[in-house]
Parts: C-alpha cells; sequence; structure tokens
C-alpha cells in the first residue's frame, strides 16, 4: 500500500486534510498528530476498519481504544450522560491532553470498547487533529502510533519506520508538543480516579473538584482485573536491557548510576549531570526543574538510543509529584520495572 503523506509541519494543508477525512469516512486508517503523541485512527462507528488498527499496531484486542471527538455535540452522540463530577471535569479538561472514561452509546461498536461497557473519550485540543475528526465529521478511535509495547510515536520519522506502507494516510504535525499521553481519568464512587497520569495532574484535577486519587497500579505491574486494560501490557520499552535509577539526593543517584555501568551503556539522565559520566554515552532529557522537557523529549530519545544498539540503558529517575508522576509512570514501564530507588 502507498501512504499518503499529508505535511502539516509549518502550515495546515487543508486540502490535504480533507482527503484523509474522505479515507477515514471510506474505513481506511491513518496516522495523526494531536498535542500528546500521534494517533493511529479510523471511523469510530466502522467495527471492520477498528479491527484493523489491532491488527496492524499487534494491540491485544481486549485493550479498547479511546474515542476522539471534535466538539460537545458529538460527544452527546457517543456517551450517556455525564453526571455531575464528570460534568466538571468536561468543563474543565476538554480539549486538552485528558481522557474521561464515560458511558458508552450504542453508536460506538464492542471492537472500539473491548466490550467493555464504558468509553474513554478525549477532545484534543490540536487544530489539526480537530479539523481531522470534523471534516471526518465522525468520531475518530484512535490509540497511540506506535507498534504494541513500543514507545509511543511522537516524531513522523519513527512512525514512518514502524508504519509506512501499512496505513493509509500520515498527516505530519512535527514533534508533538506534549510527548507523552493523556491523563486517563475515569470518575468512581464520586471519586476522580487517574487511571493513567499525563500533563494534566492529580493537583490540576483537584483544584476543580477538590478531590482525586491515583489508581494504585501507577507505579505498580498488573494482572488480573484493572480498571483500565492497558494496565496490564508491556508498554514503552526499548529494545536493549534497561534499569532505572533513583534517589531524592543528586549525589546518591550519580552514585547508584556509575554502580550499574557495564560495558556498552548508554546512560540517559538531567543534562546537569553529563559532566559526572566523561567516558559513557550520555543522552539528556531535559534540564534540572523542567520536566516539561524531560516529558517531551523521553519518547523520541528511547528510539533514538534504540537505534545505537547499547547492550544496556541506565535511566535517571525524576521525582513522583507533578508531571513528574505520568514520567515515572512511563519509565518504569519502560525497563519492565527493573527499578532501584535508594
Ligand atoms: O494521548 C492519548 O491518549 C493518545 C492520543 C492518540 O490521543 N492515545 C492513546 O491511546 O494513548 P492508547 O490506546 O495507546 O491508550 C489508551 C489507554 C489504554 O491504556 C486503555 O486501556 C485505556 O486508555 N482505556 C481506553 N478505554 C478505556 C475504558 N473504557 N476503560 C478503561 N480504560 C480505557
Ligand atoms: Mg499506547
Amino acid at each position: 500500500m502507498k501512504t499518503y503523506y499529508v505535511d502539516c509541519k509549518k502550515e495546515m494543508d487543508e486540502e490535504g486534510i480533507r482527503k484523509c477525512a474522505e479515507m477515514i469516512r471510506e474505513g481506511k486508517i491513518g496516522i495523526f498528530p494531536t498535542e500528546t503523541v500521534y494517533g493511529i485512527g479510523t471511523d469510530a462507528r466502522n467495527s471492520t476498519a477498528a479491527q484493523k488498527i489491532f491488527e496492524v499496531k499487534g494491540r491485544k484486542s481486549d485493550n479498547p481504544f479511546i474515542v476522539h471527538i471534535s466538539d460537545f455535540d458529538m460527544l452527546k452522540q457517543v456517551v450517556k450522560e455525564p453526571n455531575e463530577m464528570e460534568q466538571k471535569l468536561i468543563d474543565a479538561f476538554f480539549p486538552g491532553p485528558f481522557t474521561l472514561i464515560l458511558g458508552k452509546k450504542e453508536e460506538i461498536p464492542n471492537v472500539v470498547t473491548a466490550s467493555l461497557s464504558t468509553v474513554g473519550v478525549r477532545m484534543p485540543s490540536s487544530a489539526i487533529a480537530r479539523k481531522l475528526i470534523e471534516e471526518a465529521n465522525t468520531p475518530i478511535c484512535a490509540p497511540s502510533a506506535n507498534l504494541s509495547s513500543r514507545p509511543s510515536g511522537t516524531r513522523i520519522e519513527d512512525i514512518q519506520e514502524e508504519f509506512d506502507g501499512k496505513v493509509d494516510f500520515m498527516i505530519d504535525g512535527g514533534m508533538s508538543e506534549i510527548g507523552v499521553e493523556s491523563t486517563v481519568c475515569k470518575v468512581i464512587d464520586g471519586i476522580p480516579t487517574i487511571l493513567r497520569p499525563g500533563k494534566i495532574t492529580k493537583e490540576d484535577i483537584m483544584a476543580v473538584t477538590g478531590i482525586c486519587r491515583l489508581d494504585s497500579h501507577i507505579f505498580q505491574s498488573a494482572t488480573g482485573k484493572v480498571e483500565s486494560p492497558g494496565m496490564k501490557y508491556k508498554h514503552y520499552a526499548p529494545k536493549a536491557e534497561a534499569l532505572m535509577v533513583y534517589s531524592e539526593d543528586e549525589h546518591t543517584c550519580i552514585d547508584l548510576i556509575k554502580e550499574h555501568i557495564k560495558e556498552n551503556t548508554v546512560v540517559i539522565g538531567f543534562e546537569e549531570h553529563r559532566a559526572y559520566f566523561p567516558n559513557t554515552k550520555f543522552y539528556a532529557y531535559g534540564h534540572i526543574g523542567h520536566l516539561e522537557e524531560v516529558m517531551h523529549s523521553i519518547f523520541a530519545l528511547l528510539r533514538k538510543v534504540d537505534r545505537e544498539n547499547p547492550d544496556f540503558i541506565i535511566i535517571e529517575g525524576v521525582k513522583k509529584e507533578g508531571l513528574g508522576v505520568a514520567i515515572m509512570n512511563r519509565l518504569i514501564r519502560s525497563v519492565s520495572y527493573h527499578y532501584i530507588e535508594k
């Protein structure tokens, strides 16, 4: 298959987007940018088309897709009436990097939601994503654009490596602004519960609702019954064996990394720590005090390191607060829970 490429890096190619929207209506599948990460999507009402995405991604069929909408009318078409708490969250965080789990309507086929009675909905703030949904005039179901278990796609070059020739279209919107996937939240017994942390933090939600909790699996592996099927699977993994280390004390952390360096190791950490590793390949994910930089660069960096074929990767952890919650949730999974904290 020849993948139709649309360049929206500098400005929006409206004609190109219209062609992609047409393809969505025909049940074709394609890659599009959002403010979080790229998505691989199709018409959320077309179960045959949605099935193709499971196949191309190698995704387990019990792991549901997020349904992306462009406006509040579309929201009404796909979900049942939100309760008061849910409505507060919608008012505060739509559009944006926030997915809310709500009761689903018949419109959305079972393949999309893995037969759950709920559906995760998100209204992206990305103008390109919104335009695509609007032009297609149908909600778009889309998981992140990466092969199952690999880091999420935040650059078109990384995505082309995995999907060129396997999807009908690709819209290039440049590097994803945020860099990690949306916050996934569900109101359980009246309490907003974060199932997957993201740019919208627990504190952001507390500021609106006065109450919020983190699901207990955010920093742990999960088996059996979980609130969100995605928690059970291997995620964001580089090819080489990887270890994460963390200590609140900077120097303890640096010593811990040094202790574990072997031959052909790559270290990923803060720019300010580069000088401590003169004889080791070192990549910075950002600067101390700027976790938004770490969030923005981490997935692309994991892929870049992969291409160098190291035997071992050591990643410096960050403090589990604010944006650090989402970063550590991704890092812990990317090292397959191989984590030392001192
Ligand atoms: O930022 C994002 O959310 C990106 C962009 C493309 O929008 N999408 C994304 O989709 O990350 P995906 O499929 O890679 O992750 C969706 C997560 C999965 O962990 C899935 O299990 C969970 O959301 N999820 C989806 N529907 C759910 C539901 N009804 N109940 C609980 N969890 C759900
Ligand atoms: Mg994903």
